[in-house]
């Protein structure tokens, strides 16, 4: 029963060799298993004589006892040096400056684009979304555009795969519209618009807004008094007049630019060129779907980009589209 001693001894040097706790588990079993020291201890037991029995048996259960704790304390160990290694991996240098996360804000055409649903929602304007890749027919078609109008050559117009094009203005968005909604028809159409074209004044991508409002009494008077006030919202100031000079477009007759001045500011007294306007063509009316001899109106297309130059007095349409946050940020 000497042994016992060594026995103990011989554990508490193996677990304390061990430096990965599944080992542990393995070495263990050497010890207290069923297979192991102490147990095949216990097996010599039954042919001692009652009183050596019992003290030895005292004996071994010590010596499992102590096995048992030194083992319990090796585990303690390794998950202890397993914590200590992983959070030194882990470890985070507090003193290292915090990354900052830039603040984002609306692009100015964005925010032009925003004022305008505001103004015109705030008359009672509908705000509808229609799609840029689009059908030659709500293009061009419906809008009275005929077969060999110039903007529908390939220098004009991006033409993709399967018989669509990239809407060259808003103004599908009046055939579209009409087609869906009961008349009265009160509603602006703003959004992303293409053409090939590109210089200091024209994007290949830019915005516009369309309007339209279309009922049995709607006149081109109408047009005049709702535009003009758009325009003293949008730029907040009474201090602009507006003429609506005859022009031509195939979707409207009669047809007009409109053009601004202010009375005061950088600009003041130059015509600027900001709207086509017009009252819809009655071949127009027919392919929203309406009689022409019971419904009339007005519609208009307007940049977003020039709007928004003018707004800002910004003389190149180009850095809208750049990225240039030491121009974007003045805006922020
Ligand atoms: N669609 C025209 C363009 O892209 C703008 C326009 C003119 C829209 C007259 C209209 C309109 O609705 O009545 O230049």
């Amino acid at each position: 029963m000497e042994d016992l001693e060594r026995v103990v001894a011989d554990a508490e040097a193996a677990f304390g060799a061990i430096t990965d706790p599944v080992e542990l588990e393995h070495v263990k079993a050497r010890f207290l298993g069923k297979a192991g020291v102490l147990s095949e201890a216990s097996k010599g037991l039954g042919r001692m004589a009652p009183e050596q029995r019992k003290e030895a048996g005292q004996r071994i259960n010590a010596a499992k006892g102590r096995v048992e704790a030194a083992l319990a304390a090796r585990r303690e160990a390794l998950a202890h040096e397993a914590l200590e290694a992983r959070l030194r991996e882990e470890a985070v240098d507090v003193t290292l400056p915090g990354r900052k996360r830039g603040l984002g804000s609306i692009h100015p055409v964005i925010r032009t684009w925003q004022r305008v649903e505001e103004i015109f929602g705030s008359i009672g304007f509908d705000v509808a979304d229609g799609p840029e890749i689009e059908t030659d027919w709500f293009n061009f078609t419906a809008l009275n555009q005929p077969e060999n109008h110039p903007a529908r050559s390939m220098h004009d117009t991006f033409y993709v795969e399967g018989g669509y094009l990239l809407r060259t203005h808003t103004s599908p968005m009046q055939v579209r519209y009409a087609r869906m909604h009961e008349p009265p028809l009160k509603v602006i159409a703003p959004g992303r618009t293409y053409r090939v074209d590109s210089d200091a004044t024209h994007s290949p991508m830019f915005h516009q807004v369309e309007g339209l409002w279309i009922g049995e009494d709607i006149s081109f008077a109408d047009l005049k008094g709702v535009y003009t006030d758009f325009l003293r919202q949008f730029f907040e100031t009474d201090d602009l007049v507006v003429r609506f000079r005859p022009s031509f477009f195939p979707f409207t007759e009669p047809s007009a630019e409109i053009d601004m001045a202010f009375e005061s500011g950088p600009l003041k007294g130059r015509w600027l060129e900001i709207s086509g306007s017009g009252q819809v063509h009655p071949a127009v009316i027919r392919n929203f779907g309406l009689d022409p001899e019971r419904y009339i109106g007005f519609a208009f297309g307007s940049g977003l980009e020039r709007l928004t130059m003018l707004r800002y007095g910004v003389d190149d349409l180009r850095l809208f589209f750049e990225g240039d946050l030491r121009f974007l940020r003045q805006f922020a």
